[in-house]
């Protein structure tokens, strides 16, 4: 378990934009981003970051059905902290149709714009927060999206909290690495439950399934393990 523990969120985000400035120095994949309020210092570091932006495409794991300019909308939040301000391409979940045919159309942009191989779309770097309930993108836990076997990216319906639109553990498993950003008193029992091994929480299904899982926890959120 590749895990790093710094000392609060606003190191976790300089070590995660370092990160990710030395994989978009390699590697030229679109990298997917995480929603949910962690990574968007994460995101204004990295406009401080030494990276050749032209060229470099972001897409989002998952993606709350509102419009970009809603509060809500994590394409909005990565927009006004990193990408409304770098010459870089942030492919944002269409909002104006059905949930279930925004994920359609999604999934056929990330099949566009993702390298793959016979087996499906093979992303680059992914980027994932974690809920304190262990969810992670828009996978919850009882979701029915994490049964799904086939498609890559599918709309969820989230008892109290709406339509969701989100990567599946399919398309999230087969990305060359994965970083995990984690902050908060709060988060620290269900990080202790996930490392503890053994737990069917979303994110440590992912992580499981995972071919280079990386967690950058901070203090806070590592205060549970030994
Ligand atoms: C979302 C996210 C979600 C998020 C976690 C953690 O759309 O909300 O993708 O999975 O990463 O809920 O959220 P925080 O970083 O705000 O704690």
């Amino acid at each position: 378990m590749n895990l790093r523990v710094l000392s609060d969120p606003s190191g976790l985000a300089d070590a995660a934009a370092d990160e990710i400035a030395r994989w978009l120095a390699a590697d030229d994949a679109p990298i997917g981003l995480s929603g949910g309020s962690t990574p968007v210092t994460t995101y204004e570091r990295l406009t401080r970051r030494e990276v050749r932006w032209h060229g470099v495409a972001a897409w989002m794991t998952d993606e709350r059905h509102v419009p970009l300019d809603h509060p809500d909308s994590n394409a909005g939040a990565a927009g006004r902290a990193l990408f409304d301000s770098v010459p870089a391409t942030l492919h944002a979940v269409p909002w104006d149709e059905s949930a279930h045919a925004a994920a359609i159309a999604y999934e056929s942009t990330l099949l566009q714009i993702l390298p793959g191989d016979a087996l499906g779309p093979e992303p680059g770097l992914v980027m994932l927060g974690l809920g304190d309930d262990g969810h992670t993108a828009s996978l919850f836990p009882g979701s029915s999206a994490l049964e799904e076997d086939e498609r890559w990216f599918v709309a969820t319906d989230v008892a109290g909290k709406g339509w969701r639109l989100t990567a599946t553990l399919g398309l999230l498993a087969r990305a060359r690495r994965t970083l995990f950003l984690v902050t908060g008193e709060h988060k620290a029992e269900v990080v202790a439950e996930i490392m503890s091994g053994g737990s069917d929480l979303p994110a440590a299904v992912v992580a499981r399934h995972s071919r280079d899982p990386v967690w950058l926890l901070d203090r806070a959120a590592a205060s549970r393990l030994d």
